[in-house]
Order: structure tokens, then sequence, then C-alpha cells
């Protein structure tokens, strides 16, 4: 697998350790972090297992290298740029495991529009954070609602337990951008709103079904 901003190298590490890799191609695009992997990876004996690049996204990762790619910890926008750079990834065979830190949305969004189909989806919690983590192939790809790429059909089918609050947190941050852009004039704030209204009004629904389907199974359940 290439791990793409490895920062520290860990996943990397755990993966070799754990036998769930048999390579790990770990590149960073400063040099502390690279040190920073070369030298854990020597102390926990998986070195020889491991290839260190300082690199911008995939540039030094040759296709057919690595039949997955990580990209975590970054910001959705960052790490749609870096997918759309090494375009041999837009074949079968190939697994993206994303995991945004924010613009989780415009990320999403790229994925449709580039043909990417999220094909599982699921939610972590970080003490107070929750972060998303997708797993992405290649073919059935589609331009995605306002709604969905907020909350990916995947991710809506998953039973994730932290979906609700996940959701709650996203309609309550998107009544804010609303609020906050619903004064705007220009052509640009128009467009602004339409997209993220059409979210919100997207997101209150997907979330009032939750919650009713919710109090219907514990209604059933006390009977
Ligand atoms: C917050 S750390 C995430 C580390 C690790 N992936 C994780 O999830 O714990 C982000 C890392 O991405 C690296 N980075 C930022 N932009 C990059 C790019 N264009 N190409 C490669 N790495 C990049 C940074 O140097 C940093 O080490």
């Amino acid at each position: 697998m290439a791990d793409v901003g490895c920062d520290h190298g860990y996943l990397g590490i755990y993966l070799l350790q754990s036998g769930q890799a048999s390579f790990v191609h770990a590149s960073d695009l400063r040099e502390m972090p690279i040190k920073r992997a070369m030298q854990n990876a020597a102390q926990y004996g998986v070195a020889e297992k491991m290839r260190f690049s300082r690199a911008d996204g995939l540039t030094a990762v040759q296709a057919g290298t690595v039949d997955t790619v990580v990209c975590a910890g970054m910001g959705g926008d960052l790490i749609a740029q870096i997918v759309e750079a090494a375009p041999w990834l837009k074949q079968e065979g190939y697994t993206l495991i994303l995991q945004p830190q924010s613009s989780g949305n415009d990320l999403r969004r790229y994925l449709g529009e580039a043909g990417f189909a999220i094909t599982e989806e699921r939610l972590v919690q970080d003490g107070r954070f929750l972060y998303a983590v997708m797993k992405v192939r290649y073919g059935g790809g589609k331009p995605l609602s306002p709604g969905r790429q907020y909350a990916s059909d995947a991710l809506l089918s998953s039973d994730d337990p932290l979906l609700l609050p996940y959701l709650s947190r996203i309609e309550h941050s998107l009544k804010k951008t609303v609020a906050g852009i619903s004064k705007g004039i220009t052509e640009e704030d128009r467009k602004k709103l339409a997209y993220y209204g059409a979210a919100l009004e997207e997101i209150s629904v997907l979330l009032q079904a939750i919650k009713t389907d919710e109090r219907g199974q514990s209604h059933a359940c006390r009977e």
C-alpha cells in the first residue's frame, strides 16, 4: 500500500506488523516526517519492507507497485487534488482509503464527478471529533446531490452507531452557514445559498427519518 502524507509512518508499520500489508510506500511532502517514519520503521523492525519518499502526493509512487492507497488526515480538497493528479488510479483494481480532516463534501463531490464510487464509509470518534473514512474504487461513480456530498449512500446504509450525532452536527453547521450567507446579494452568494440550502434540506429529512425510525424501534421494544 501507499500511505500518502504518512507523517510518523505508524499506519504502514502497523499494517506490516499485523500482516495486512507486505510492502508499504510511505511518502510525505516534508522532510521531518519522512525522517521520523524511517526511524520508527527501523525501531519496529519493518524498514526493509518499506520505501520512503519525500514527494508531493503520489508523484513518487508508480502505477502497479501498490494496490491500495491511503490518504488520511488531510483536507478533502487536497485529497481530491492528490487523487486527480494520479490518473493511473482511474482503473479497476485499486482501493483508496480516504479520511478527510475537513471538506468531506468537496471530496465526495469530486469523487462522484470523476467516476469514483464510495463502496463503504464509516465514522470514527476521537475525543469530541468525528471523522469519516471512505473506501473508494474507480467505476460506477456518478455526480452526487448536495446532501449526499455530506453523507454518502454507503454511510447511510451502514448502520453506523455514530450516524445520528454525525448528521446532527452536519445539520447544525449547515444551518449556521445558510444563516450566514442568506443576506448575501451577489450571484456567488445566491449560488452558495442554493447549494448549502439544498444540502441542509436533504440532511434534515434524513435525520428526521432516522429519529422517527429509532423512536419506532424503541416503542416496539417496549411493547
Ligand atoms: C495531519 S498529518 C496526517 C498523518 C497521518 N496520515 C494520519 O492520518 O495520522 C498530514 C500529513 O500530510 C502531509 N502532507 C501535506 N500535504 C501533502 C502533500 N501534498 N503530499 C504529501 N504529503 C502531504 C503533511 O506533511 C503531514 O505529515
